[in-house]
């Protein structure tokens, strides 16, 4: 049923042009055993803070790796918690920072090397992942990013769509208020002023039409290599999500309940790496949302229902939402 799916891609039109990963050596093996890899892990954090040396490097064969996974979205999904969840896992290396490489035409420009020169250090066998919201819903990017490797892995983190639009909502008006502007209310801009109906145009609402985003994806990729997690969930009980992640990444499962504990007083599960070294996402992580007009939010479930049944249906992830 998946493959029927592809309908609008025609066979023999999208060719890899010369993906760059083909040019380079197949990855080494797993050669260094895993607890080998958690103590070494010290070392990488160091060099992340700038106290490594060069001899270092040279030393334990450290090396800038363009990732092999992406978190491409979806922004106000979970993507940092996420990134940083996976991140306990002692084969995982993540970005610190979103590089906006393939959604910023002046980044693109810059050149994979510029883009590989953004990676954190590893050990070869680690894989580096990255997470850029902004990919999943701009036009360019998967062709961008199968140009770069057509095998990549790709992670879509989702909530429900009204709530999603609602957080998007929030973290713009955030930065409003921060600039001392003014900005309208939510139903304001979810709904069509003329028509009262679903405001299409507005991005919040935009973005929340998975489907119609990753309809787009699949013109490059097949469904298989992508994975969608479920936001919800991983707000709520990390551990199993990050499970069928472990295993969708082909990494064997190491992240365990030690590693996550919730913190009452942040509302939030948060990470903890070893009996010293705990932390919690940052306060602009969780924001308290304004309270939405009932009816508005009906409207939005209605209007988002049957994008969501694609979604599942080319998923073959099924979700609760209204
Ligand atoms: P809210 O601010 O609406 O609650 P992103 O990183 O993609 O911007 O997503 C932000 C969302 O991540 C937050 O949305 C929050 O609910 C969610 N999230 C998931 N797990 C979290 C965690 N452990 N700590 C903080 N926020 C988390």
């Amino acid at each position: 049923m998946l493959q029927s799916l592809f309908f609008n891609i025609v066979p023999g039109t999208l060719q890899p042009i010369c993906p760059i990963e083909s040019r380079l050596p197949p990855p080494e093996p797993e050669q260094i055993p895993l607890r080998t890899l958690q103590f070494k892990r010290g070392l990488l954090h160091e060099l992340r803070k700038g106290n490594a040396t060069k001899e270092q490097i040279r030393l334990h064969h450290l090396v800038q790796q363009l990732p092999r996974a992406i978190i491409i979205g979806v922004r106000k999904g979970g993507t940092r918690a996420l990134l940083e969840m996976l991140n306990l896992h002692p084969a995982v290396v993540k970005a610190s920072q979103e590089i906006h490489f393939f959604d910023n035409d002046q980044n693109y420009a810059r050149g994979i090397d510029w883009y590989r020169e953004k990676m954190p250090f590893s050990f070869p066998h680690q894989i580096t992942i990255e997470k850029s919201p902004a990919y999943f819903i701009t036009e360019e990017v998967p062709e961008r990013i199968f140009k770069m490797n057509s095998s990549i892995k790709l992670l879509i983190i989702v909530r429900e769509p009204t709530t999603r639009a609602v957080s998007d909502y929030t973290q713009v008006l955030e930065g409003k208020e921060r600039k001392n502007k003014t900005y309208h209310k939510f139903e304001k801009l979810a709904l069509d002023s003329n028509t009262c109906e679903v405001n299409t145009k507005y991005k919040a609402v935009r973005t929340s039409i998975y489907t119609k985003h990753l309809e787009r994806w699949l013109k490059y990729f097949p469904v298989e290599q992508f994975h969608i997690v479920d936001g919800d969930r991983l707000i709520m009980d990390p551990l199993p999500e990050l499970q069928l992640v472990e295993r969708f990444l082909n990494l064997p499962s190491r992240i365990s309940q030690y590693n996550l504990y919730f913190n009452a007083t942040r509302g939030f599960y948060c990470l903890r790496f070893n009996i010293v070294f705990n932390k919690c996402l940052a306060g602009s992580k969780g924001r308290t949302h304004p309270e939405v007009d009932p009816s508005v939010v009906t409207k939005l479930q209605n209007f988002f229902h049957p994008f969501n049944q694609k979604f599942y249906q080319i998923t073959g992830r099924t979700f609760n939402w209204p």
